[in-house]
């Protein structure tokens, strides 16, 4: 058996790579669908939820060191020479999505690992006995969301980027019947002599250069929108206040089960008294729990384990908003599920005219509220809760 490529077929070394990561990636899309829409809630389910994302990770970091390996290989190897030289359109689409492949078995493993490394607090382990975090990641709720935004676009398009590869070689074995898939198949004397290939190497760049931006336009695609979801805030009671909220967003940010997930509250109201001159004021906020919007977990998230909305239907926020060297800050109470603790909310301000903009986020522990006590540990819930808002105020 012939390890290197030859110009009629590819080698056995890079068919191994080549069916083995194959087979590897269909297997990591359809253990993180599967992961993903386990119910969650019980212990005993969460238990397997941990279970199966575990092994969807263990076989992503499979993928990224074989397809690590697979470059490096590769780049010793010359390619078998193009069937269809003649035939420039398919031959340069081909080549695109090939190289869209490639940038896909890097990149999807990759922000799977930065997602991992990056969530704060308990996660599904990856079943491998090298190390759990990418060194040099930060643990910040915010990243790991980023991240997951990445890979949750990502996979689409590494599939779509399949389907059109599949469909090619089909082509190849139904249609031309020409021998391509011989030769990535393993059957190199079924595969023609291909005649001698001209370089074309404007082709070759650009092909890449296609590649690139669809992963380019896949990261801008996966970036939330800044103004995503920003609806005026249902207020839960009349306030009278100097700067009244037309519109804004209050999120927050958990970690379960590894993986950050983040929500909104539909119903809150803020009265904010502020003076720009002396750069002080106070600011009372209250939040309906019962409005809490939290994915495939919002019931539970309002349930008696956590903050408990039936009994403690409101959380307040009332804070003197001063001035700090680095800007402004809200400092006051924080009352969750009936528990009032310290907290501090650093924000960023601008105020043109009578409009004033606003965007901040703090970060509280869970225990400090007594919420989720049922959950001694990190493993189904993280102890990191992300509180963010932003908001546009008019000057009454
Ligand atoms: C599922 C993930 C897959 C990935 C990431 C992938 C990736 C790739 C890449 C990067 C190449 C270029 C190899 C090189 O130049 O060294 C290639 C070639 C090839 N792949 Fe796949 N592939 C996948 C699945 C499949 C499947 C399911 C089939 C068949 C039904 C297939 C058939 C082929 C054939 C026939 C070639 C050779 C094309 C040629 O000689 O120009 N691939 N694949
Ligand atoms: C070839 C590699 C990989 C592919 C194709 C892949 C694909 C997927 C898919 C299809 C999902 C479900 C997305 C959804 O429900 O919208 C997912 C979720 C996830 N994957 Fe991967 N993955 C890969 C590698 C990894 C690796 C290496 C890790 C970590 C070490 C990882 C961590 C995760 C996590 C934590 C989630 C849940 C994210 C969330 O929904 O917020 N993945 N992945």
């Amino acid at each position: 058996m012939q390890a290197s490529n030859t110009p009629r077929a590819y080698g056995w070394v890079a068919r191994f790579f080549h069916w083995t990561i194959a087979v590897l990636i269909l297997a990591a899309i359809g253990l993180g669908l599967y992961a993903g829409s386990l119910p969650t809630g019980a212990q005993d389910q969460m238990q397997a939820v941990f279970r199966a994302f575990s092994i969807h990770k263990t076989v992503g970091v499979a993928v990224l060191v074989l397809a690590l390996l697979r470059i490096l290989w590769t780049l010793t190897q010359r390619k078998p020479r193009p069937l269809h030289p003649g035939r420039r359109l398919e031959s340069f689409v081909a080549e695109a999505v090939h190289w869209a492949l490639w940038i896909g078995m890097v990149i999807m493993p990759l922000t799977g690992w930065l997602l991992h490394s990056a969530a704060p607090g308990g996660f599904s382990r990856i079943l491998w006995p090298l190390g759990q975090r990418l060194p040099g990641v930060p643990e910040d709720a915010a990243l790991a969301e980023r991240f997951a935004h990445f890979h949750e676009t990502g996979w689409w398009v590494l599939a779509g980027l399949i389907l059109l590869h599949v469909a090619g070689a089909v082509k190849h074995a139904l249609i031309d019947r020409d021998g391509t898939m011989s030769r990535m198949a393993g059957h190199p004397d079924r595969a023609p002599e291909p005649p001698p290939a001209r370089p074309a190497l404007l082709s070759h760049l650009l092909a890449a250069l296609a590649a690139l931006a669809i992963w380019g336009a896949t990261a801008v695609l996966a970036v939330p929108g800044a103004d995503e979801d920003a609806v005026a805030p249902a207020v839960t009671a009349p306030v009278a206040s100097g700067w009244a909220v037309e519109q804004g967003t209050l999120a927050i940010e958990v970690v379960q089960a590894g993986s950050p997930i983040s929500g909104r509250f539909g119903a809150w109201d803020a009265a904010i008294d502020y003076d720009p001159e002396e750069q002080a004021g106070h600011v009372t906020v209250n939040i309906d729990i019962a409005s809490l919007e939290l994915g495939s977990v919002s019931d539970s998230a309002k349930g008696p384990d956590f903050l408990n909305a039936p009994a403690h239907p409101t959380a307040t926020f009332d804070a003197d908003i001063l001035a700090e060297g680095a800007g402004p800050v809200a400092r006051g109470t924080l009352t969750i599920a009936g528990k009032s603790v310290p907290a501090e909310l650093p924000f960023d301000l601008v105020i043109a005219g009578d409009t004033a903009t606003a965007k901040g986020r703090m970060q509280v522990d869970r225990r400090d509220f007594g919420v989720g006590s049922g959950y001694a540990d990190e493993s189904t819930v993280g102890f990191a809760v992300g509180i963010s808002f932003d908001l546009t105020a008019k000057r009454q």
